[in-house]
């Protein structure tokens, strides 16, 4: 794919989820990026429909967010977040809060979405300890789920090939099951209508291991990573109603739905349901630098901010909590966003969108697709003896074709980013056309 000249010595680097001998012996090499295209090594541009790796948001190489990240970088590189600050930290914090629905008006910073879900699980911990509710340890997440690689979101994750060469991860978590059933949900544009009961299960958890016992539930509101699964009609609403019941709190993992993914700021808002945390990362900062965040309710952070004034409230942070550069790039985002009206353009897009990805139903293997804002999953029939190979051909030979997509087993996984114009969609569903009816 990369003239071999061009290439480095890749031996040192181990790649992170990535089949690192098969990427070697064929590498593809990415060397810049403008607009909706990646430029190869070698020049050839190539169409994103994947914002990245579901962050680029506003699109890439965005020049205020290259000039706000320089001149921070020239004004102040770096200083903590621990007992000093600086004014960028709290205005970004200021900027989200208000974006945020309801109450959600606290904001703790991370790196990665792998640190907000760890960050919120122990603020969900540390909350209920506050309350004076210290055996309300265990955690809900659900099948299917991605929730990051730190232990904490690994255990309440549901993925079971990232979870399994890693032992016991947390004690004290349980999971609903994912709320995908082909046979009733197949070619779904937006929320299905069936399965709205599977939040029963949480009901039949909480029999199990009563609710004094519970912390939290976690949940991706469209499980992203595993495939695409927009949540049934009814089903968040109905987690809200159970967790209001017995006390628990129901965290939204928001890292790829923040942001206009779903045509709104956050996905709350689209779905109507208010959690008490939310974890947000990738199109926070459109991708630039690396940065997370989670967002947290009025009552909690009252819970936890309490006690004689000279105390740590909460024992926890990193190193780069709140940087200064990675607060210019998530203001300069957020400018992009709202300046033009991105989340709205999203929303607008939803049913041209949905109608392209639709019209690839009936070509040969293709066993679903799914849609929901700007995002698809178009899953194929595992070929016999080799589960996965039509998607990545799919991705391989529309690279060929000048069109970047992602794999995840057999499905491709598409979220372009939102500033991608009609024309362009069509170039996208158009070049998965033609790959996908010349698969075997
Ligand atoms: C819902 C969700 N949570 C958490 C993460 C982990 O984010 P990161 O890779 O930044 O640690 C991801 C990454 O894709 C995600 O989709």
């Amino acid at each position: 794919m990369t003239a071999k000249h061009a290439l480095p010595s890749m031996n040192a680097l181990w790649m992170p989820f990535t089949a690192n001998r098969r990427y070697k012996r064929d590498p593809i090499m990415f060397e810049a990026a403008h607009g909706m295209h990646y430029v190869l090594a070698g020049g050839r541009r190539v169409l994103d429909a994947t914002a990245g790796l579901w962050c680029v948001n506003a699109g890439h190489g965005r020049e205020s967010i290259a000039d706000a990240i320089a001149a921070q970088s020239r004004k102040l590189q770096y200083i903590s977040t621990f007992q000093v600050g600086h004014p960028l930290a709290f205005e970004f914090a200021e900027r989200l809060a208000d974006l945020a629905p309801g109450d959600l008006n606290h904001v703790f910073f991370t790196n990665s979405g792998s640190e907000s879900v760890d960050t919120a699980l122990k603020i969900a911990l540390a909350y209920h300890k506050a309350l004076g509710n210290g055996g309300r340890t265990r955690f809900i997440g659900r099948e299917r789920a991605y929730h990051g690689t730190g232990f904490g979101g690994l255990s309440v994750g549901g993925i079971g090939v990232h979870r399994r060469p890693f032992g016991h991860l947390l004690p004290g978590v349980d999971h609903l099951p994912h709320t995908y059933d082909h046979r009733q949900q197949a070619f779904s544009n937006g929320e299905p209508s069936w399965g709205a009961h599977l939040a029963e299960d949480l009901v039949r958890l909480i029999q199990l291991h009563d609710a004094s016992t519970i912390a939290a539930v976690i949940v991706e509101p469209v499980a992203g990573s595993t495939g695409v699964l927009p949540p049934p009609a009814g089903y968040l609403k109905r987690l809200r109603e159970i967790c209001d019941q017995h006390g628990i709190l129901l965290i939204f993992d928001e890292v790829i739905t923040a942001f206009g993914r779903l045509g709104h700021a956050f996905a709350a808002e689209r779905f109507g349901v208010q959690p008490d945390l939310i974890t947000c990362a990738k199109g926070l900062t459109n991708g630039a630098i690396p940065m997370g965040a989670v967002i947290v309710d009025r009552k909690i952070h009252e819970a936890i901010v309490q006690g004689p004034e000279n105390s740590i409230e909460l024992p926890h942070g990193y190193t780069y909590s709140g940087h200064p550069v990675a607060c210019a790039a998530g203001l300069a985002s957020l400018d992009l966003y709202l300046g033009e009206r991105l989340f709205e353009r999203s929303a607008a897009l939803e049913t041209f969108w949905a109608d392209r990805a639709h019209a690839l139903k009936g070509l040969p293997n293709i066993r679903d697709i799914r849609t929901i804002g700007l995002l698809a999953a178009i899953e194929f029939e595992p070929r016999p003896g080799g589960p996965g190979q039509r998607a990545y051909e799919t991705m391989r030979k529309a690279l060929e074709k000048g069109l970047l997509v992602r794999t995840s087993g057999d499905q491709i996984l598409l979220s372009p980013p939102l500033v991608v114009r009609e024309d362009q969609i069509d170039e996208m569903f158009g070049v998965l056309a033609d790959v996908v009816a010349a698969l075997d």
